[in-house]
């Protein structure tokens, strides 16, 4: 609510029915928008290819910008030219667009230092000088939020001065305009992989200060376990803790509402090579990665099966398809696995959905196909 624009003399009678109190209202978290979250992050490199005003915004709510990267001593966010160039008209056209979207400002990635952000939330003075920065970008640039993606708090160390980042984020955050904060995070709230160092992402700053969370539910299986073919964002796996929906469970067990966590789909699929083409389900054995050299757009598997007459497969059990032809396998997400996905998201009171990437989709139809299914379920 913009206060400032109300004609002095109904202001009293507004915050006298809405609010008990000037002071407590800024407090209250805003409600979270009514349809839900459809999210989608934009490769800024990718700019030239799909500029913002591309972009359908009949299927998206909240589009991330990806990625800045913060300077390793300074704990600044680094804007380059291309940043500068891109930011302020991804912004100004998705605010234009009809219908409109929110713009959040991602920071960090799947190609950002884990240590510079391990530094950056280990003193009040780094992390200080982050939260002016990153603030101050957001607001100069006309960013709704700031998106942190730290791949990935590496210790319970890490977890703790993460909630002190959130705490003293947010309340830099709060001044007006209000930014909001959201965090792409592990697919589930814990690290239990063998080798790993045990560590919990710290839940109750999440439902405190962080209006929403996005789980990467994808990359479980890949090329760095050529031995078998893997459906690498499943929903459902009986054998293993490694699923989509173990992984929301966990974010629940922590304490975040359901309605905070917005859960991430892949618009890209991984593949294998078959050891032998007549075993072809899901941990068939493989000997390499397959075509794409490991990763495919879906929007390149479209074709692919197309080209090569593929067989593909949609499997109820994992909620997830894959497709075959001769030696090449490839797992991915498709329009069935999406829909069914979003029917779960909804069954469980998420708070939305986002894809990896935007520009990898086949002529918006995952995009399309998701929306639909989320308006249409109750
Ligand atoms: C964004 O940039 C494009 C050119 O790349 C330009 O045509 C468009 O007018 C710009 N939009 C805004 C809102 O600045
Ligand atoms: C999966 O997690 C549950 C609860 O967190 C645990 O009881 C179970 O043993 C785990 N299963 C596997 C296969 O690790
Ligand atoms: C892309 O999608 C639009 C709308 O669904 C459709 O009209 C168009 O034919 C599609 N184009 C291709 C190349 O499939």
């Amino acid at each position: 609510m913009k206060i400032q624009n109300i004609p002095s003399l109904i202001v009293p009678l507004i915050l006298f029915s809405c609010v008990p109190n000037i002071s407590n209202a800024a407090r209250l978290p805003p409600p979270p928008p009514p349809s839900g979250i459809k999210g989608a992050y934009w490769p800024s490199w990718q700019a030239d290819t799909l500029p913002p005003s591309e972009i359908p915004t009949a299927y998206f709510t909240h589009l991330f910008y990806a990625f800045l990267l913060v300077d390793s001593t300074t704990f600044q966010v680094l804007v380059t030219q291309p940043d500068d160039q891109w930011m302020g008209n991804f912004t100004a056209t998705l605010h234009a667009a009809k219908p409109t979207a929110k713009v959040m400002l991602s920071i960090g990635g799947a190609g950002a230092a884990p240590g510079t952000f391990s530094n950056l939330v280990s003193s009040s003075r780094n992390r200080a000088a982050f939260i002016s920065s990153s603030v101050g970008v957001a607001r100069k640039y006309g960013f709704d939020g700031l998106d942190l993606d730290w791949e990935f708090p590496s210790n319970p160390t890490d977890m703790a001065n993460l909630a002190l980042l959130f705490k003293e984020w947010r309340a830099a955050a709060d001044q007006e305009p209000r930014l909001l904060l959201s965090a792409a995070v592990y697919f589930a709230s814990n690290f239990f992989s063998a080798g790993d160092i045990p560590r919990t992402y710290p839940g109750k700053a999440v439902k405190k200060y962080v209006d929403f969370i996005n789980p990467m539910c994808y990359d479980y299986h890949g090329g760095w376990d050529t031995s078998a073919t893997g459906a690498q964002a499943l929903l459902y796996d009986k054998s293993s803790n490694v699923s989509t929906s173990h992984g929301i469970s966990t974010w629940r067990k922590v304490h975040v509402p359901s309605k905070k966590i917005i859960m991430g789909m892949p618009a890209y699929g991984r593949t294998w090579q078959l050891k032998n083409p007549g075993q072809h389900g899901i941990g068939a054995p493989a000997v390499g990665t397959g075509p794409g050299g490991g990763v495919m757009s879906y929007s390149a598997i479209v074709g692919f099966n197309a080209e090569n007459k593929a067989s593909v497969v949609f499997d109820r059990a994992t909620v997830s398809t894959y497709s075959y032809a001769g030696t090449n396998w490839i797992g991915y997400d498709d329009i069935d696995s999406v829909q069914y996905k979003i029917k779960f998201a909804k069954a469980h009171g998420l708070g939305g959905y986002f894809f990896w990437a935007l520009g990898l989709d086949s002529n918006w139809s995952l995009a399309a196909a998701a929306s639909k299914a989320w308006d249409s379920v109750k």
